[in-house]
């Protein structure tokens, strides 16, 4: 963990146009200066830095920030790496937390299995590139799949030779453990010694998202049925599957720069695409993808064009793949190719202008894609054109957006020739349906448990969108003013800062702040949290939004004669930093109960309406959400009541 000082120095140091300058052309206009945005493509310069108050903002796409957010941004690294960079530049000695024993082992651990899968990759590329076996069987193969020798060296394949355990005997012979030959999947251990997993196989590197090699996909070349075509590595500690997209790290430029991903399914999708001069492209590698792929993708573009093959397995899993962007909030699209091809073979066929135009011309938005897929076959037959409806409908109620939602409805309405009223009245019962069904899953297992655990149940999720201004304002204030602060030794003898409780307590029942300037400070602070990195006050008071900046110090300081009150009021000399411990769950107490309050009154006007109209069925949801709130907020009380004795 970098202290606090250094990271107010580090802020401190950095000069935005010199930091800027290293990356982008600036040129001098008045008191700021301006050059081409690196996070768009664009020819007129409408990028402006401004040394003054150290920020930089493209008025072209928006992106705004101050110069650690500029190396983050342009060079893709997380916080700690990106103030990391500054400080090597003006050569500020970075003092890091000491790691325990356990923790610094881990991170030996870690750094040897990536020496080591790096050895490995060097290996199987000198292997390829170099042995008789591996250019006769390995190179030759790549060749005749149209790789040129560019892509293979940039993407670093390789070749494992076709005997049992010349890989393994070769590591070990430089000096590698054989434990983590082991855990790295490389080799298998078996009574009679190691035997090399990927044997007699074409190698695939597989990058994080920095670039280093992290697991390998292995190619039989063998048309043997018995032998699975691809073996990949196990995982690992380094390599979790579900988290990695093979792709990102070369992919990474031009995904923000054209904002846009598209997404194939396999190794050799991605490498022809790049080969055919299309680089923003990633697979999910066979699995089917995951959350976690579409939120490492979400990182870089909001725009996903899904790409699969023209048979049926691949409609399908390019539906299912629909649904999970969707319900990330993703902007998808989806190209089907003609049928027997897939993004390789296709790639292979046709130039750069030709491939990109035929994209161009050719996806479709996701209701297009399902109604000319299913509607050829509806087209006359009501029943099925129904379903189809009633499929289309299902996806666009899981979008979490209002106005994207509508946006498709009002599509729909035009392409499948439905009433839109009736679609949006479609859309809300199922957004209804899938609310109510969450919580009455979560609202039964945990009932007749103990006090504690019933302590922990969230608040449930029909409340939303509560507006308590001033208890968020005063939330903030301790997130901003005491963040760091201890609060609470925990069961497990750690200590648990102010921050943290906030954000536990927030989080576990599910609330988020509705100021939207408030939230956006409470993000930040908890992305920072997480990365390892202590909270300057700094980042808030010098934030490239203005906004931020003012609302910073507003709160700061009005807070401050507020509590100056409160403890006269109180007749308590105490200081402020000291009764921590009671103010902080207290605001949380408040905060919460108020919310309840809130909501229950909001339940109870429904119900006297759904009483007038005599509606059975919302009555009795209502009643039941009713009681539901009012134990919450018995409990918050409770609570409460503990804090202020
Ligand atoms: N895959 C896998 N294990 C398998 C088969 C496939 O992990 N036994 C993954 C690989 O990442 C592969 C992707 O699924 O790239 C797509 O499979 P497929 O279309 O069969 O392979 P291609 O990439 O098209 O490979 P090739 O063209 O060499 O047959
Ligand atoms: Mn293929």
């Amino acid at each position: 963990m970098i202290d606090q000082a250094t990271v107010e120095k580090i802020y401190d140091s950095a000069d935005i146009v010199e930091i800027v300058s290293e990356f982008v052309s600036l040129k001098k206009r008045g008191s700021n200066y301006m050059g081409c945005c690196p996070f768009h493509n664009e020819k007129t310069p409408s990028f402006s830095v401004s040394p003054a108050k150290g920020i930089y903002k493209c008025f072209g796409c928006g992106k705004a920030g101050n110069a650690v957010t500029f190396v983050m941004e342009h060079e893709h690294l997380s916080y700690v790496d990106a103030l990391k960079f500054v400080a090597k530049k003006y050569n500020i000695e970075v003092k890091e937390r000491e790691l325990s024993p356990e923790e610094q082992h881990r991170n030996d651990d870690r750094e040897s299995m990536m020496v080591l899968l790096s050895f490995a990759q060097q290996y199987f590329s000198d292997i390829l590139n170099k042995s008789a076996e591996g250019k006769s069987i390995g190179l030759s193969y790549f060749k005749e799949r149209g790789f040129s020798l560019k892509i293979i060296n940039k993407f670093q394949l390789g070749y494992s030779l076709d005997s049992r355990s010349e890989f393994s005997k070769a590591v070990l012979k430089e000096g590698y453990k054989k434990e983590f030959l082991v855990r790295t999947g490389l080799s298998i251990e078996k009574t009679d010694g190691l035997i090399d997993r990927f044997y007699g196989r074409v190698m695939f590197p597989i990058h994080s998202v920095s670039g280093r090699v992290i697991a390998f996909g292995a190619r039989t070349l063998k048309a043997d049925k018995g032998t699975a075509k691809y073996l990949n590595s196990p995982e690992s500690d380094i390599y979790v599957k579900s988290k990695s997209l093979y792709g990102i790290f070369f992919a990474k430029k031009t995904l923000t720069q054209l904002n846009k991903c598209y997404l194939v399914e396999g190794y050799t999708d991605v490498i022809s695409m790049h080969q055919a001069g299309i680089e923003n492209v990633v697979a999910s590698s066979g699995t089917s993808l995951t959350v976690e792929q579409i939120r490492l993708i979400k990182r870089f573009t909001p725009n996903v064009t899904v790409l699969y093959d023209g048979d049926a397995a691949g409609i399908k899993a390019s539906l299912r793949g629909i649904d999970m962007l969707l319900e990330e909030g993703m902007n998808v699209k989806s190209l089907l190719l003609p049928d027997g091809e897939d993004p390789d073979s296709f790639a292979r066929k046709y130039s750069v202008e030709e491939l990109q135009s035929y994209i161009d011309n050719n996806e479709q938005d996701f209701i297009s894609f399902k109604t000319k897929l299913l509607l050829n076959d509806a087209k006359n037959d009501p029943l099925k054109k129904a379903a189809l409806i009633t499929d289309i409908v299902k996806s666009i109620s899981i979008i979490p957006d209002n106005i994207t939602r509508s946006v498709y409805i009002k599509e729909c309405s035009r392409m499948l020739d439905a009433d839109e009223g009736m679609l949006f009245a479609e859309v809300s019962q199922l957004r209804r349906k899938r609310l109510t069904a969450t919580n009455i899953q979560a609202e039964q297992p945990e009932q007749q448990t103990d006090g504690f655990k019933e302590y922990k149940q969230p608040i449930p999720d029909f409340v939303t969108g509560i507006y308590c201004d001033e208890q968020e304002k005063e939330l903030i204030y301790y997130l901003l003013k005491y963040g760091e602060k201890a609060l609470f030794v925990n069961e497990l003898d750690q200590t648990e800062t102010v921050a943290q409780y906030i954000i536990d307590q927030l989080k576990n029942d599910k609330l988020e702040l509705q100021n939207l300037q408030y939230k956006q400070i409470f993000d930040e602070y908890e992305k920072i949290l997480n990365s390892e990195v202590a909270v300057s006050i700094k980042h808030f008071i010098n934030n490239p939004d203005e906004k931020i900046c003012e609302l910073t110090v507003n709160i700061l300081s009005e807070k401050y004669s507020l509590s100056e009150l409160w403890r006269k009021r109180q007749g308590i000399m105490e200081e402020e930093e000291d009764r921590l411990q009671r103010a902080v769950p207290k605001a949380i107490a408040v905060y919460k109960v108020k919310i309840l309050n809130q909501a229950i009154s909001k339940f109870m006007a429904q119900l006297d309406e759904a009483t007038k109209v005599k509606d059975a069925e919302k009555i009795q949801l209502l009643i039941r959400q009713i009681s539901l709130l009012n134990e919450h907020r018995r409990k918050f009380s409770q609570e409460l009541e503990r804090t202020i004795l």
